[in-house]
């Protein structure tokens, strides 16, 4: 079969917007590509041990990376977390369904694959209908999942972009993706770590830190200890050409100006007049610069506020060096 035939059948095979197909490839130990309303997960039942390894062999990895556990509603958290602090229970009630995912002490249930081990696990509740239809017909099940993209790359806010990624990985007998569109948000959920006090913000994500620090009426801790470490390394998010950063929209078209006199193809990438679609639309821009060809990057830095503290970090992981 010609690579384009093979590509297309490989979609057809995979992609549905059925979420009760979802849920019984789920049931039977299989993954499922999920939409979110941040960036699409790849899950599996979080009581399928078997399941959750597969998710880190097809991202290669490390099994000391934990992933997240997405559940129907706030009413799950008794199920999942040992101990619920005031904190949480005020986060949960503003923020979900929504782009936070709480870190907590774990309860019994959750297994060790999910969490390599440690004894805190990630709860989120996610807004995207689609995947919360999933949810429901799981019952009091959870959904381990991990953005959907190979480790360190860039994370999918299509379905397109999955297929592009990971695609060839999936088995067509036994996983799906399940296509909600493009992600409304584009970057990853904000993770508070609510096993101290105050609370530590662990990965600015979709919920401006300031909203959680409102909510919680006290300034947060900066990110420290033992929890912080897994997974929060510097390069990440990162496309194959070369990211520069800048801080004014004048740099960046002087700079681009400068490599395309040096010979090289160069893209500038600058959201800050609306930090929404700027969030959205940055993975899908990164994707299409690598996709076009050029070899370097100029992405214009927006301020440090709202949105602006999840753009900055993902764009300033996106520009480090691996
Ligand atoms: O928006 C999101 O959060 C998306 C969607 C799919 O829900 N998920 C996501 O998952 O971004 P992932 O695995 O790509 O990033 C989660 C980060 C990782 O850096 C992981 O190491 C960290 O959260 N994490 C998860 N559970 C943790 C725990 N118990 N302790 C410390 N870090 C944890
Ligand atoms: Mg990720």
């Amino acid at each position: 079969m010609q690579r384009a035939d093979h590509r297309a059948n490989l979609a057809e095979r995979l992609v549905t917007r059925d979420p009760e197909r979802a849920a019984v490839c789920l049931r039977d130990g299989g993954l499922a590509v999920i939409p979110t309303e941040t960036v699409y997960g790849l899950a599996a039942d979080a009581a399928q041990p078997d399941a959750v390894s597969r998710i880190f062999e097809l991202k290669g990895r490390p099994s000391d990376h934990p992933l997240i556990v997405h559940l129907a509603s706030a009413d799950e958290l008794a199920h999942w977390a040992s101990e619920i602090p005031a904190t949480a229970l005020t986060l949960a009630d503003a923020c979900w369904p929504g782009p936070l995912t709480m870190l907590l002490r774990r309860s019994d249930r959750v297994s060790d694959v999910v969490t390599g081990g440690r004894d805190t696990v990630g709860l989120r509740v996610p807004a995207h209908s689609l995947t919360h239809r999933v949810l429901e017909l799981l019952g009091d099940r959870g959904l381990a999942a991990p953005s959907a993209n190979r480790y360190g790359k860039v994370s999918p806010t299509t379905a397109q972009h999955v297929l592009d990624d990971i695609g060839e990985l999936l088995d067509p007998e036994r996983d799906v993706i399940l296509d909600g569109g493009a992600s409304p948000v584009g970057v990853e959920s904000t993770i508070v770590d609510c096993t101290t006090y105050p609370p530590q913000i662990l990965r600015p994500g979709g919920i401006p830190t300031e909203s959680i620090a409102d909510l919680l009426a006290t300034p947060l801790a900066p990110a420290s200890g033992p929890s912080r470490a897994a997974g929060m390394v510097a390069s990440h998010y990162a496309p194959s050409a070369t990211v520069h950063l800048v801080d004014r929209r004048a740099d960046a078209i002087a700079a681009a100006d400068r490599f395309r006199a040096a010979g090289l193809a160069v893209t500038v990438i600058d959201g800050t007049g609306d930090l929404v679609r700027y969030a959205r639309n940055l993975y899908a821009d990164l994707r299409a610069a690598d996709d076009s060809g050029v070899t370097d990057v100029i992405a214009v830095m927006p301020p440090p506020l709202g949105l602006g503290h999840a753009i900055r970090d993902r764009l300033q992981k996106a520009a480090a060096r691996p």
